[in-house]
């Protein structure tokens, strides 16, 4: 009796023997994720289902393997495919200022009200974290607008911003700050010209704004490595997480905020069920949102 994943990630018992097939739910994905666990330390059992069958049937079709036994077979010989599978579950699409009016907002509405705050508190220091940047571009993206806020208004304030993935391969890209022409299209005339210089068919973030970033390798299934925060900004990365872990990163970046701090998520997640409680939506269409900070007893 054989196991079969099919492309549309849909489970089925085959006897070759006979040539029956008979429907198998869940069951041998759960010990994929088992024998993943076990064997190679990845917890996968914190992303949507739907998502893993979706990219193990992907990758199965790429490696034109037919069963899901085959497939426990070719990770076990082959050490690197856990880290393709990983990435393969990990989409990491991402684009400078993606949802240009998302940006807008944040220079519009956020910041000011930062910087405010800012140049009345003794620690002088933006502090923002891209958490799930991807190869970088979101992080670089917030740096070059409030680099260019703070320039254009005079303003003298220190700007830390932390990027983090769990793709140790996507935050090597971002510490690098090289990015093919096509990518940087996306970045407004001007600041392309200022934060971007050439080199060769690429483009490298200038050293103004690659001071102000620091990436790291972070799971968000860890507690959070930052503290007084005043900007989260976690946008298309909780859509992949099962519903009950996105409360708990929801509770990790309520933590690591300051008090009048503000996350962002992407535009079709939301803060749901009982992180309700921790975050006011203070902008629905950009899905921004402030902490609630409760001084109980
Ligand atoms: C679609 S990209 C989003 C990039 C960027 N935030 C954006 O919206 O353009 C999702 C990223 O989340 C990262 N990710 C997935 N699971 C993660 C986890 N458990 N901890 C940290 N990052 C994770 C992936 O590696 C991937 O780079």
């Amino acid at each position: 009796m054989k196991r079969a994943l099919t492309a549309d990630g849909a489970h089925s018992l085959y006897d070759a023997g006979s040539g029956v097939t008979m429907a198998f739910v869940q069951m041998s994905m759960g010990e994929l994720l088992a024998n993943l666990q076990t064997n190679f330390g990845k917890d996968f059992s914190n992303y949507r289902l739907s998502c893993i069958q979706r990219r193990v049937a992907l990758r199965m079709s790429t490696l034109k393997i037919a069963t899901l036994d085959d497939y426990m077979a070719y990770l076990t010989g082959n050490p690197k495919e856990i880290e393709q599978l990983l990435d393969t579950v990990t989409i990491h699409v991402t684009e400078f200022f993606r949802d240009a009016e998302v940006f807008d907002a944040v220079a519009k509405d956020i910041l000011p009200a930062i910087v405010s705050r800012k140049l009345h508190s003794p620690s002088r220091t933006i502090r923002v974290w891209s958490a799930g940047c991807s190869t970088g571009e979101e992080a670089y993206s917030l740096a070059i607008l409030i680099i260019r806020h703070l320039r254009a208004n005079g303003i003298e304030l220190a700007l830390e911003v932390y990027g983090t993935d769990v793709s140790k391969e996507a935050c090597a890209v971002a510490r690098e700050g090289i990015y093919a022409a096509r990518k940087v299209e996306g970045v407004p005339g001007e600041a392309r010209r200022k934060y971007f210089e050439a080199k060769g068919p690429d483009y490298r973030v200038v050293s103004e704004v690659q001071r102000c970033v620091k990436f790291s390798v972070h799971d968000l299934f860890l507690p959070s490595p930052f503290s007084l925060l005043d900007l989260v900004v976690c946008r298309n990365v909780l859509i992949h997480f099962d519903h009950a872990v996105r409360n708990d990163v929801l509770g990790r970046f309520h933590a690591a905020l300051g008090d009048h701090g503000m996350i962002i998520l992407g535009k079709s997640e939301a803060v749901m069920g009982s992180a309700l409680a921790r975050y006011e939506l203070i902008d629905p269409r950009n899905k921004i949102y402030k902490k609630i900070v409760r001084r109980d007893s």
